[in-house]
């Protein structure tokens, strides 16, 4: 049994003040009528699939209740985190309660909950072959070729080609900084980490409990502990609290030796900035991505987006303009990494 496993705890602080800490990226409607949370539901309602664990930061419960429901998805369970502690431990947790629901036998498909991803016959092909890789105990990723010196991303170097087998990875390298970014693409035969993984629940749990063992115990214990809320399972607070916060990637993937890679190249994108939102947006004459009650005269390669008031723009190229109710960002578009630092400055000053 393939059981998906959607990752809805991050808080998305780069998309700020859009993106807030009560209301996160992927429940919002970034792209359409549903959020990507919902899409990333819709693209495992599948055959090949049991229904959906998904594990998320206790706030989020009621957002996770509500959009599932209103896209009539099925949920096998919704674990809450009492604290965040990252997706190593995310995954952890969740693997242990999927052992206990679906046996040691099960794969587990990782999913983020915030990307944009276009499920092509190539999606598919990929998919399936890392359900058979993990099923023979490897953890698998699913690379994309680089297109530019990203930071934000993990660069997986491998011999795997589109179309193929999964193949060993040979080197894992969480977000790089950007001479390393510059060095991986000139030397070649890298590819990004996508943030999916396919993994045989009992390989991972095996390679956790070697590479990260306070945070296995921890996670045994927080699902051993939990209880049931309504129609949510709260994880042990003491025993989740315990474990380190660190990613997966950092954690598991860039030690262990057992990891693959499956090459893909669906239209896939991490809309983590909002210079992704407007690559990834409906672009007018003048390279302008809007929405909500805009006017621009003069403008070109900006994003402008309000949600409630109206937001008048002239003689500007490369900007972000983002207006809520009660936060409006400025910025380069091109510098719209910084916003997330600037979060955090915010957070440190409250
Ligand atoms: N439940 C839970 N708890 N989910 C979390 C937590 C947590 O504490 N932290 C993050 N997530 C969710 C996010 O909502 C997102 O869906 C997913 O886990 C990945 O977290 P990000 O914080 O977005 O990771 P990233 O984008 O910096 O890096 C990862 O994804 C890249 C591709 O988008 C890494 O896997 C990189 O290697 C990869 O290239
Ligand atoms: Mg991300």
């Amino acid at each position: 049994v393939v059981v998906p496993l959607i990752l809805a705890g991050g808080q998305g602080t780069r998309l700020w003040p859009m993106s807030r800490a009560a209301r996160p990226k992927q429940f919002l409607p970034l792209t359409g009528p549903t959020s990507l949370f919902q899409q990333t539901l819709q693209r495992v309602a599948d055959p090949r699939y049991a229904p959906a664990v998904i594990i998320t930061n206790s706030e989020y419960r009621f957002l996770v209740g509500e959009q599932a429901a209103e896209i009539g998805a099925p949920l096998a369970g919704v674990l809450l985190e009492p604290v965040a502690r990252n997706t190593a431990m995310a995954i952890a947790a969740a693997s242990c309660f999927i052992v206990q629901h679906f046996g040691p036998e099960a794969v587990i498909h990782v999913l983020p909950s915030d990307h944009n991803v276009t499920a092509d016959a190539g999606y598919w092909l990929a998919v399936d072959q890392a359900i058979a890789a993990a099923g023979s105990g490897q953890l698998v990723t699913f690379g994309i070729n680089p297109t530019h010196p990203e930071t934000g991303f993990g660069y997986i170097k491998s011999d795997a080609v589109v179309g193929g087998e999964a193949r060993p990875v040979q080197r894992f390298v969480e977000k790089p900084d950007a001479a390393r970014a510059v060095e991986m693409l000139a030397e070649g035969g890298y590819l990004w980490n996508s943030g999916m993984f396919m993994l045989g629940a009992r390989a991972f749990l095996a390679e956790a409990g070697r590479l990260a063992p306070d945070m296995h115990e921890a996670a045994g214990a927080a699902v051993r502990g939990a209880r049931e809320d309504l129609d949510f399972i709260r994880l042990e607070e003491a025993a989740f609290a315990r474990a380190p916060n660190i990613s997966v990637d950092y954690a598991i993937f860039e030690k262990t030796e057992r990891a693959a890679v499956v090459a893909v190249d669906f239209r896939w994108s991490d809309l983590g900035s909002w210079d992704a939102v407007w690559k990834n947006g409906t672009q007018d004459e003048g390279r302008n991505v809007t929405s909500g009650q805009v006017t621009l005269s003069e403008v070109s390669g900006s994003l402008v987006i309000s949600d409630h008031a109206h937001v008048a723009v002239t003689g500007l190229e490369d900007i972000a303009v983002i207006a809520t109710n009660d936060a409006i960002y400025v910025g380069r578009l091109s510098e719209a990494q910084r916003v997330g630092e600037m979060v955090k400055r915010l957070r440190a000053r409250k």
